[in-house]
């Protein structure tokens, strides 16, 4: 049983009687303020003692809702774990050996359990985890309000997760693609892209790039050279080195600002894909401006990241809340 059955009915024949079928129930900025007042308080300690343990966790916890929300949807179906019935998405190739920080997601649930027993969809959960791990590493102008109301799916798919998420040898154009068919724009992409601000990839990510740029037996030209000495050594040319770790941005990796711009302006992004937003006019432009204009960046990043968290939501009846994110109820 839900725990406010009138808000409920309500929200329900608002949808059904006033919004036409392709317009998405709303979210709410107010969803939980009297069902599970202690929520924001919740989220934010846990993932404050989560940060203070384990600083990339701040990352990994960012990047969880990315990969929510680009596959069925923002409605925690990463979360799943496999069962008989579908395999789900933490197996796919993107999130395998990648995706972390499960368990912090799990402490949040088990606390909230307790406070407010089956109110906060997981959903809703990775949601507010993302918006906290940025405010924490990157301090009060890196913040942004969250619709909340999402509802938890009851299936996921690993295929869909590896046809969805964007790889990083995949074209520009690709990539943009990807980004269109989930309703955001190329302003959006390069926002979003400034994720890569902090946390690590593994050197099987980008290694072509330091010894074999696309097949011509030499590094990638548009790669800082000093850059490439230091990648080099990380990530020998050499199987075993394919899981160490570099930083997706080398200058400051554990706190959020625009350094990831500044980066890509002097030729040190990390990825192939992050490199590739300076070979296109239009979005080069726009990393110059985020290079040069940190405040902007803060202000849009919040915008871009709430219309990521819009991506396929479910409200109003549909999907379920889970009482522990990883298993359907
Ligand atoms: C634009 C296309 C994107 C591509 C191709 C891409 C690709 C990658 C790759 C390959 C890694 C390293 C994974 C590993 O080595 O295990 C990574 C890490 C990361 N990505 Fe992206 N990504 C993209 C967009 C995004 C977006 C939109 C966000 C969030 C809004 C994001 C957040 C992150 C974060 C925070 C990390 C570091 C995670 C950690 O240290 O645990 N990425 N990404
Ligand atoms: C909120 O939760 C914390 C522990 O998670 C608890 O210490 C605090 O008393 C709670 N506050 C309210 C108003 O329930
Ligand atoms: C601290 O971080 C490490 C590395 O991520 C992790 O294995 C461990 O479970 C964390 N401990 C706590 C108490 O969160
Ligand atoms: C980019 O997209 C095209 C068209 O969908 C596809 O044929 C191609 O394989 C993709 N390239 C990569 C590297 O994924
Ligand atoms: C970028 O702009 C320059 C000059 O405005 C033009 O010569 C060039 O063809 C453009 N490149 C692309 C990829 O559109």
């Amino acid at each position: 049983m839900d725990q406010n059955p009138y808000k409920l009915f309500f929200v329900a024949l608002f949808c059904l009687l006033i919004l036409s079928p392709p317009v998405s129930c709303q979210l709410d900025y107010k969803f939980y303020d009297s069902t599970c007042p202690n929520l924001t308080y919740i989220v934010r300690k846990t993932v404050w003692s989560a940060i203070a343990n384990d600083t990339r966790i701040a990352a990994s916890l960012l990047r969880l809702h990315f990969h929510d929300c680009f596959v069925n949807g923002c409605d925690g179906s990463l979360l799943l774990d496999d069962t008989t019935t579908f395999t789900g998405e933490k197996n796919a190739s993107p999130n395998k050996d990648s995706a972390r920080g499960f368990e912090v997601i799990d402490t949040i649930k088990a606390t909230l359990e307790k406070a407010c027993p089956s109110t906060v969809s997981c959903a809703d959960i990775l949601t507010l985890v993302a918006r906290e791990a940025v405010y924490l590493a990157g301090g009060q102008y890196f913040f942004w309000a969250v619709p909340l109301g999402r509802r938890d799916g009851t299936t996921a798919s690993q295929s869909a997760a590896n046809d969805q998420l964007p790889s990083p040898f995949e074209p520009l154009e690709n990539i943009t693609a990807k980004f269109t068919s989930k309703g955001l724009d190329i302003k959006d992409l390069v926002l979003l892209s400034g994720a890569h601000t902090i946390g690590f990839a593994q050197c099987f990510t980008f290694k072509p790039r330091l010894f074999d740029f696309a097949k011509s037996g030499k590094p990638d030209p548009t790669l800082d050279g000093s850059l490439l000495q230091k990648l080099q050594s990380v990530c020998p040319n050499q199987a075993d080195s394919d899981t160490k770790l570099a930083p997706l941005d080398p200058v400051t990796s554990d706190k959020f600002d625009n350094s990831y711009y500044t980066n890509l302006v002097s030729n040190s992004g990390l990825l192939q894909s992050d490199q590739a937003l300076m070979g296109n006019n239009k979005t080069a432009s726009l990393v110059t401006y985020y290079s040069k204009f940190s405040y902007s960046f803060s202000r849009d990043f919040g915008a871009s990241m709430v219309k990521m968290a819009n991506i396929g939501v479910l409200t109003g009846q549909t999907g379920e809340i889970r009482k522990n994110c990883r298993v359907v109820n």
